[in-house]
């Protein structure tokens, strides 16, 4: 197959950060997107719905002229969030709310201690129909980080699923088989998001010849067994599994460090990254399902009408991108060849 064509895809998890830098990240994400679940982690977090609209604008005011992209907003839920944050904000516009452990990832050190002191705001999530986004994760200090999510499902995930069966629950860039499988075995509220690196990488990417600090992204990738389990959910088929890039930008500077930050950016080439996993999985055929119908199919919201024309045709990802304030990011698989392009 020398070409493919699909109803337009979604983004069901990625980071725009703000200021400045929306005017890089909005339009690489518009350029093949037509929704994204907007992560909330900014300083200090989107924590209501007056925060997530004035976010919306500035995303909004930072898309290409003509472009339809719509960004779909999240709350961050922390200590403080209440049932009326909750109904206040959950929409179409709004249709989700995030649980980022205390010390998970960048910029979570408003999330939450003692998850279940959050069993009441599932209680109302679970009743006005807002999803449950989850980075999943332990976070204790002595657990061994490759252990983090496996653990996170005996202690947390499995028994908030099974206290709050009605509760759509989005496992967020799942990184182990542990998670494919639990994820399969569970009711249809629960799914799961899988970003290309960890699709197209293991930690042999991460350290082997020399640190990659590019390659480092929370949850960290995993050993190779583990990324075998995720490809060969998504060559699957499986409804429950769908696209959720991660694309999370860090300066260059702030990645090529002693102690370097978390985060890939691979908005650039983001649907050109998951049609080759597809296409080295020899199931082209499955590509649509996970990256354009079961996402809003499991949000319950309306699939895209438009369609996207992909071909096979090599072009080399950039080494650098340059930042109006002199800043540069390297792009996800900087200088690589990626062997198909949107037309
Ligand atoms: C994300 C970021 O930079 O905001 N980093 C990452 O490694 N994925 C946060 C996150 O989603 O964990
Ligand atoms: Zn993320």
């Amino acid at each position: 197959m020398s070409k493919i064509t699909i109803t337009k895809p979604d983004d069901w998890h990625l980071h725009f950060r703000d200021g400045e830098l929306l005017n890089e990240t909005v339009p690489a994400t518009a350029r093949c997107f037509q929704r994204a679940i907007v992560m909330p982690n900014l300083v200090p977090p989107v924590r209501n719905r007056a925060e997530a609209l004035a976010y919306k604008q500035r995303i909004l005011a930072a898309k290409p002229s003509g472009s339809d992209f719509e960004p779909l907003m999240v709350l961050y839920l922390t200590n403080d969030t209440t049932a009326d944050d909750i109904r206040q904000a959950v929409g179409d516009d709004i249709p989700a709310a995030k649980l980022y452990p205390a010390g998970a990832t960048t910029n979570s050190d408003a999330a939450v201690s003692g998850i279940e002191s959050l069993y009441p705001i599932f209680e109302t999530m679970s009743e006005v129909g807002m999803l449950l986004l989850i980075h999943g994760e332990v976070t204790d200090a002595e657990t061994d980080i490759f252990d983090r999510e496996r653990l996170f499902i005996e202690q947390h995930l499995a028994p908030i699923h099974s206290r709050f069966p009605e509760l759509k629950i989005v496992f967020e860039h799942i990184t182990t088989a542990d998670a494919a499988d639990f994820v399969l075995a569970a009711t249809p509220s629960l799914a799961a998001t899988i970003t290309p690196q960890h699709l197209l990488l293991n930690r042999n990417d991460l350290l082997v010849g020399g640190i990659k600090p590019h390659n480092y992204c929370l949850p960290v990738l995993k050993r190779s067994t583990h990324q075998q389990r995720l490809r060969d959910v998504v060559a699957s088929g499986s409804p429950k599994f769908f696209l959720g890039t991660d694309s999370a930008p860090h300066a260059k500077h702030t990645k090529e460090t002693a102690c370097g930050c978390a985060g890939c950016y691979s908005a650039w080439g983001a649907l050109e990254l998951y049609t080759q996993v597809f296409d080295d999985l020899n199931c082209l055929d499955k590509l649509e399902g996970f990256a354009s119908l079961y996402g809003p199919d499991f949000y319950g919201l309306p699939r895209n009408t438009e369609q996207l024309t992909l071909k096979r045709e090599p072009w080399v990802m950039p080494q650098e991108i340059q930042l109006a304030n002199g800043d540069s990011i390297v792009p996800f698989f900087a200088g690589q060849t990626l062997n198909w392009q949107i037309t």
